[in-house]
């Protein structure tokens, strides 16, 4: 019953925000290890998220709100170029017909120069900047969280973003690194043109977990005069329509875990139909079964390394699969036992 009126009351949303939500764009976080150009191509193919017909990125924008855009995860240099299998990922065929957003991280001036010199000779028409990644291995060295209250990587965004009036550019943002400390970031990024800039609305030192800040997340979105684009902790398209609904004025949502765990979610949203769980879990194992081939067909290294890219691909389905075939499937050793993990889905 509950439920029954859970998805009349969507749908009911859906009616009267449709317009809104047509306007709005939905994009799938970067999430290294998992949002490759594989993952991308078989989500995009199998919900739905493709323009097979795009020959050009004008084709792609065009087509509107039916595409969800994909950022990569972050790029970055390494005596000087771009390292081969980020580099791989990018000019991947897989790539076709889908809007793909290099994102590159950086710690000085020097790094993002070089890494937008390389992406714009490859042709790349949009870049988002990572000044958010909360990895110790990124922030001891400068990069991502780190860089939030470095007035230094402040003078440097601008200047290359005044350069290269060729390039679209978004910035991918948290409120700081072990507190809050954006105000000076987002005023230096109010005096440029940017296509759009993501909040995540915790800081690098809350990793992933704990309380959203809701009111610094609202004090960006007031201050900011570029479209802000929400990223956090959703999981249905109802937390998505709530979204939607509490910011009018949102550039569009992106969704990082919950799209992994439930990578219907952006069909559901664009089509204001709530999908249910069998058929949710139904198209879950066509989808994983078409990445599981693609992986066994295209890695050299055997079963072993076939499952050590699948696997991880469930880390945050638990809910979505229940508790007994998510452990199963994370315990599996062999390929024969995955499969028959995947039986209890
Ligand atoms: C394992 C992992 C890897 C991530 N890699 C990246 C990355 O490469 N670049 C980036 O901007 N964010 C990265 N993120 C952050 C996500 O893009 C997103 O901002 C975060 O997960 C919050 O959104 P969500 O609650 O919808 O997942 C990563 C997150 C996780 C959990």
């Amino acid at each position: 019953m509950h439920r029954y009126y859970g998805i009349q009351k969507i749908i009911c949303n859906f009616t009267l925000f449709y317009d809104q939500v047509k306007k709005m764009r939905l994009y799938f976080a970067p999430v290294q290890g998992h949002t490759d150009a594989a993952y991308r191509h078989f989500h995009a193919l199998h919900y739905g998220h493709i323009n097979p017909n795009a020959k050009n990125d004008t084709d792609l924008i065009s087509s509107g709100s039916d595409n969800v855009i994909y950022t990569t995860p972050f790029i970055r240099l390494e005596k000087e170029e771009i390292r081969k299998k980020e580099s791989k990922d990018l000019i991947s065929d897989l790539n076709r017909g889908l809007e793909v957003v290099p994102q590159v991280i950086f710690k000085n001036e020097h790094e993002l120069r070089r890494l937008i010199e390389i992406l714009d000779s490859e042709g790349h028409k949009h870049i988002d900047l990572n000044m958010g990644c909360p990895f110790p291995l990124q922030t001891s060295r400068g990069r991502g969280a780190a860089t939030i209250a470095n007035e230094e990587c402040h003078l440097a965004v601008s200047n290359i973003v005044n350069e290269y009036g060729n390039i679209h550019f978004s910035v991918k943002i948290r409120l700081g690194y072990d507190k809050e400390e954006y105000i000076p970031l987002i005023e230096n990024l109010n005096s440029l043109k940017l296509d759009y800039i993501t909040v995540h609305p915790r800081t690098a030192k809350d990793q992933y977990t704990g309380p959203l800040h809701i009111e610094a997340f609202e004090d960006i979105y007031k201050r900011s005069k570029n479209p802000i684009i929400y990223n956090g902790d959703i999981k249905t398209p109802e937390e998505a329509m709530e979204i939607f609904t509490k910011y009018s004025d949102l550039g569009g949502l992106m969704i990082g875990r919950g799209a992994l765990a439930r990578p219907s979610i952006f069909r559901e949203i664009i089509s204001g139909e709530e999908w249910d769980s069998e058929r949710r879990r139904h198209e879950l194992l066509f989808f994983h079964k078409e990445l599981l081939n693609y992986y066994k067909e295209s890695l050299i290294g055997g079963e072993h390394q076939v499952l050590s890219k699948i696997l991880p691909f469930w880390e945050y389905s638990e809910e979505e699969i229940g508790r007994k075939a998510w452990k199963a499937i994370k315990k599996s050793s062999n390929m024969s036992k995955y499969l028959t993990a995947l039986t209890l889905i």
